[in-house]
Order: structure tokens, then C-alpha cells, then sequence
């Protein structure tokens, strides 16, 4: 089960963290992977580390935010099966933080572009490639963040990630017909760089402790896999517990 020989795998944001992790899953079911980052060393040594471990890997640097950049890179390089939109966060700048009644016009801006236009702009990419081929799996990473409300001055991401699913539920809509599905994974809290800090919100999910890039890959690899061809619009919660709505 789960075999994704012969499948050409997109990861963006695959430098490090979540999405490096789902760069490797997949890989090692299989997959060959090209691997996206905005950070071209990052690219580079990540795709290094899957062929030294055994698989097959390429690296694409490109902006996912930049549409013609992604159009120019995608279309030179050919007929992607699995597309998995990782890229987001604050995009390559740290995410702002602050209560929406402190941001001024604009603040916005890069976190919409890199949550939203990033999945847009890769999706419009690959999506004629999959329809015509007759089989494709896309794949969004999202936030609880994206389907509830938080309070802790995130809610300009969380209009890019909420805009994320909910463009990737209409898409798997469109394309159902032609062999193509698209599903959300909406991913509760990592660990944070401080070990205090990641103490902290471990304590508020129920199963104790806080998600790994495992965690998500392992859903990954079950969505970009043949035996999900009948899941297809959902939003799947990784989240340890956490009751979201
Ligand atoms: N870490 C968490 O706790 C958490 C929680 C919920 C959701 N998420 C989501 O999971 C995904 C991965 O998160 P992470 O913590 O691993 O992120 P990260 O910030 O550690 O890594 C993101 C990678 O994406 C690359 N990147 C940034 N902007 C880019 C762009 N415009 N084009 C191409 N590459 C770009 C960065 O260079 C980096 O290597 C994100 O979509 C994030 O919003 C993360």
C-alpha cells in the first residue's frame, strides 16, 4: 500500500521543517521528488539528502508568491503527479505578530501572498498537466489557525490559510471528475525553537505533546497515494486532539 513509484512528487518550503520531513516521506515510498524552497542552498541540500539516502530528488528553487516564476519553473520542468503547497508561514520573512487593530494597511500582505497566491500560483501550474494525465493529488497545509479562530495576533495568516482550504475544497470540486483530488491538512502546533515554549503548548493538547513533520508526511503519503483516490474537498485535522471547528 502506498507505493508512489514512478509518481514526480512537488514539495514548496521543502528546505527544512514540516516540509522537508514530507519531501523524505515520500521519497521513500517511491516518489521522485523536486524539491522547492526560496532559499536555493536550502533546495539544493535537502534534495542532496534524500538521493544520499537513497532516493531520487531534484532541487526547483523558486518564490512561490512569484506567479510567472512558478509558471516558468513548473512548465520547464514537466508533468507533476503530487503537488504539496508547504510553503506559508510569514513566507521568507518571520510571520508579523501583532492584534489586527495594530497593523496598518498592507501588514497583511506577505502573509496572504505566500499562503494564498503561493497555493494559487502552484496550483494553476500543475493542474492542466494532472487533469490531462487523468491523475493528481494536491495537497494544502493549513492551520487550525485557518479553520477557528485564534486569539494571538495571527489573523492575517489566518485569512491566507482559511482562504488556502477553502480555494483547495472548490478546486478538488472542479477536477473530481478527471482523476485529480485535493485535500487540506490543518496542522495544530510543532515544536517552537524554545523547548519552554514548546513545553507550554504541549500541555494544552490532549494527547501531551506537540506534532512532528512525521506526523504530517504520514498523512501525506496516504493522500498522495492511489488507495485515497476516493478522499477528496476534506480538511483533515493534525492536531494531537485538539477540538477545532
Ligand atoms: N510549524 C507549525 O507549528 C505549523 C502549524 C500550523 C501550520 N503550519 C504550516 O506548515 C507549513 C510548514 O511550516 P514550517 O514551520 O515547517 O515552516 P518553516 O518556516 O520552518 O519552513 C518553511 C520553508 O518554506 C520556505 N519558503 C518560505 N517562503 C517561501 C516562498 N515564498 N516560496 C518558496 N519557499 C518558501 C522557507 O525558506 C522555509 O525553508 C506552513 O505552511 C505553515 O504555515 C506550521
Amino acid at each position: 500500500m502506498f507505493d508512489l513509484t514512478g509518481r514526480t512528487a512537488l514539495v514548496t518550503g521543502a528546505g527544512q521543517n514540516v516540509g522537508a520531513g514530507i519531501a523524505a516521506a515520500l521519497a521513500g515510498q517511491g516518489a521522485r521528488v523536486v524539491v522547492n524552497d526560496i532559499d536555493p542552498a536550502r533546495a539544493a541540500d535537502m534534495a542532496a539528502t534524500i538521493t544520499a539516502n537513497g532516493g531520487a530528488a531534484v532541487p526547483l528553487p523558486f518564490d512561490v508568491t512569484d506567479g510567472p516564476a512558478v509558471e516558468a519553473a513548473v512548465g520547464s520542468f514537466g508533468p507533476i503527479d503530487i503537488l504539496v503547497n508547504n510553503a506559508g508561514n510569514g513566507g521568507a520573512e518571520r510571520l508579523a505578530i501583532k492584534p489586527f487593530r495594530e497593523m496598518a494597511i498592507g501588514d497583511w500582505d506577505p502573509a496572504i501572498a505566500v499562503n494564498l497566491y503561493g497555493v494559487l500560483h502552484c496550483c494553476h501550474a500543475v493542474i492542466d498537466g494532472m487533469c490531462e494525465q487523468g491523475w493528481g493529488r494536491i495537497i494544502t497545509i493549513s492551520s487550525g489557525a485557518g479553520t477557528g479562530g485564534v486569539n494571538i495576533g495571527v489573523s492575517h495568516y489566518s485569512a491566507g490559510k482559511g482562504g488556502g482550504l477553502a480555494f483547495t475544497r472548490s478546486l478538488a470540486l472542479e477536477v473530481a471528475r478527471q482523476g485529480v483530488t485535493a485535500n487540506t491538512l490543518a496542522l495544530g502546533l510543532l515544536a517552537a525553537p524554545d523547548p519552554k515554549v514548546t513545553e507550554r503548548i504541549a500541555r494544552a493538547i490532549p494527547v501531551g505533546r506537540t506534532g512532528t513533520p512525521i506526523d504530517v508526511a504520514a498523512a501525506c503519503v496516504w493522500l498522495a497515494s492511489e488507495e485515497a483516490s476516493w478522499v477528496t474537498g476534506q480538511t483533515v485535522q493534525i492536531n494531537g486532539g485538539s477540538i477545532t471547528t
